[in-house]
């Protein structure tokens, strides 16, 4: 397992607080860990060392040493979709080659690369290519990211299901910002989830005052579905540095 994608059911679901989490939780077990933001679209830059704020976000939760446009191929100076963004601003349209040859670049250098995706699965990258094609041919498994809240069943059924379609290896659901007090429908909302999406609920992480105070939760994924699939590729690397 050389990679492993972050998606989610829309923007703005939490996608970088949980990758940057999972970020944290591999290098605390010493795993070399790289990140990816092959994508990225704001309003203006974020600093003069990262083009994009989620980028910079899940490169300090690395450490990494890797440069902006290693790690973010594709920046768009307005918050679109690539497709849109390109057409609108005049800058570089995406080119699957050249975001694939920065991924394996990343992953000779690392244990694992942790790629968080942009806006959700169908986002279109070009006329003819959306996020799904990306994640196809990168070929890692993706965690779903989802709200939730009112809204979210129909949106992690249509990206379970354009998975599927797309064939894609779904390791499961984090269901993040769950309301600190519950209610009824909250609960029931997680059963129909669990019922209905037909992945797995990898975790449920709570809506909190400081984001990275989610690792107690994450810790679970980690131990119980990647470090698992990483094991063989950690001990070639060690065996390789030695
Ligand atoms: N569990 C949580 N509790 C409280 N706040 C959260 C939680 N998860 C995410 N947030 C906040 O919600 C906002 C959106 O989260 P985040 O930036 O991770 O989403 P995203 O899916 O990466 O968005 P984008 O599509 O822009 O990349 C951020 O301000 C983040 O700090
Ligand atoms: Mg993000």
């Amino acid at each position: 397992m050389r990679g492993l994608l972050i998606t989610g059911t829309d923007t703005g679901v939490g996608k970088t607080v949980i990758a940057a989490a999972l970020v944290r939780v591999l290098r605390a077990r010493g795993i070399n860990v790289g990140i990816m933001k092959p994508f990225a679209a704001a309003k203006g830059i974020f600093s003069r060392k990262y083009r994009s704020k989620d980028t910079a976000i899940l490169a300090r939760a690395a450490h990494a040493t890797d440069t902006d446009r290693e790690m973010n191929p594709f920046f768009y100076s307005v918050p679109a979709a690539p497709y849109v963004a390109s057409a609108v601003t005049k800058q570089t349209k995406v080119s699957m080659s050249t975001v694939l040859d920065a991924f394996h670049n990343l992953a000779i250098k690392h244990d694992i690369v942790i790629v968080e995706g942009i806006g959700g699965l169908m986002v279109p990258l070009t006329q003819t290519e959306t996020f799904a094609d990306f994640v196809k041919i990168l070929n890692v498994p993706t965690i779903v990211v989802a709200r939730c809240s009112l809204g979210t069943l129909n949106h992690i059924l249509l990206t379970v299901n354009a998975s599927k379609a797309y064939g894609l290896d779904v390791m499961g659901l984090v269901m993040n910002g769950f309301p600190q007090r519950e209610t009824a429908v909250d609960k029931q909302l997680l059963t129909a989830v669990k019922k209905l999406a037909g992945v797995e609920v990898l975790c449920v992480i709570p809506k909190v005052a400081e984001v990275t105070n989610i690792h107690f939760k994450i810790e679970e994924i980690v131990v119980d579905k990647i470090l698992p699939r990483l094991h063989i590729g950690s001990f070639v690397s060690e065996m390789l540095k030695k």
